[in-house]
């Protein structure tokens, strides 16, 4: 009987402990509050606002009951003073990681200022970061994707369609005239894409002939805008349009359709992005083909190193280049795998 006391006695003396235990872990510190702040260039950006709404549900998988996940958006606007005092604002806010989408990927000095005083790491994103600016501190990291494989990829494709449809040629002079519709200046994708592309082009044996270029920010109007000019200049003798991005590729359509051009007249057109307009437009036919820049996978990225950054753990499950870089691949697609494409996404 006294055994039994005694027993009984440990029992309960070690479920109170366990209690205790468990108390102790639900009771969240604050390392279990995963508060990100986001700080993006410009939220009328298509790919930018895909890849955000992404991140959101993403980072919202690490719900747990231990665990709280929370995010605050910015938009800069395009103006890099807005962006410092927004970033400025978030940590004021509570902010305990930071997911940074510079406006000028070389103005970065009061950012990184703020985040070293207020000890708030920082995940830069979709716009690198000069590499100096990188290594000032071992809180920041950053997540994008590969600057020369779409330009490549683009590029293949075009060669590929050429090849099979001598139609394209329309003046059958055996060179194709193109036109290129580019980023931002400054923007590490941009120039990259446009000499990759051609490089390509030209390396699978396409002679070329380049007529005009036009830069449109990565911006639909201001695609159609810039298209149009080169329509007026050259008529229907441009071939190919090669643009930096779905959004100006489908501006360039715009344009097209605005002055009237019938289909039968319309060069082919390639973009990067895979946005959900893009991947339409290539189920449409309209687009020839477009390089699937892997948001899902950048949001991905971008939530779990959040998460690891902030709780403590996980940091080792991830991959990094340089002990910093996350870069993610294209993949290329065409009228061929579209649908299942479009499918598996949803
Ligand atoms: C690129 C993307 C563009 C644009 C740009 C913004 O990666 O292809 O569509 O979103 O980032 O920095
Ligand atoms: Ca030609």
């Amino acid at each position: 009987m006294k055994m039994k006391k005694i027993l009984a006695a440990g029992v309960l003396c070690c479920m109170g402990v366990n209690l205790l235990c468990a108390c102790g872990k639900q009771q969240m510190s604050a390392s279990d509050k995963v508060h990100v702040g986001v700080a993006c260039y410009n939220q009328n950006d298509t790919f930018i606002s895909e890849l955000i709404t992404s991140f959101r549900e993403q980072l919202n998988g690490y719900e747990r009951e231990d665990l709280e996940t929370r995010v605050l958006i910015r938009d800069a606007a395009g103006s890099q003073r807005t962006q410092n005092d927004q970033v400025e604002e978030l940590i004021n806010a509570g902010c305990n990681v930071l997911c940074v989408n510079l406006v000028d990927r070389t103005n970065t000095s009061e950012i990184i200022d703020l985040a070293r005083e207020n000890d708030i790491p920082i995940i830069f994103f979709n716009r690198e970061p000069v590499a100096e600016d990188l290594r000032q501190w071992d809180k920041f990291y950053y997540v994008g994707a590969y600057t020369k494989q779409p330009g490549v990829m683009q590029g293949e494709m075009a060669a590929d369609l050429i090849r099979e449809n001598s139609q394209i040629d329309r003046n059958k002079d055996g060179k194709i005239q193109y036109v290129v519709l580019e980023g931002e200046p400054g923007h590490q994708d941009a120039i990259v894409r446009t000499e990759s592309a051609v490089d390509t082009l030209k390396n699978n044996g396409i002679e070329l002939e380049k007529l005009s270029y036009g830069i449109a920010n990565w911006n639909r109007a201001q695609a159609q805008n810039r298209m149009e000019q080169m329509i007026g200049q050259y008529k229907n003798k441009i071939e190919l349009v090669l643009a930096n991005n779905d959004d100006m590729a489908l501006g360039a359509i715009d344009a097209y359709k605005k002055l009237g051009y019938t289909e039968a007249n319309f060069p082919v057109f390639f973009g990067i992005d895979g946005t959900d307009v893009g991947l339409k437009a290539v189920m449409d036919s309209e687009l020839a083909g477009t390089v699937y820049n892997d948001k899902e996978g950048q949001a991905g990225a971008m939530a779990k190193l959040a998460v690891a950054l902030v709780s403590g753990e996980g940091m080792e499950d991830i991959e990094f280049e340089d002990d910093k870089y996350i870069y993610m691949s294209y993949f290329k697609i065409t009228s061929d795998n579209v649908s299942s494409y479009v499918n598996e996404e949803k």
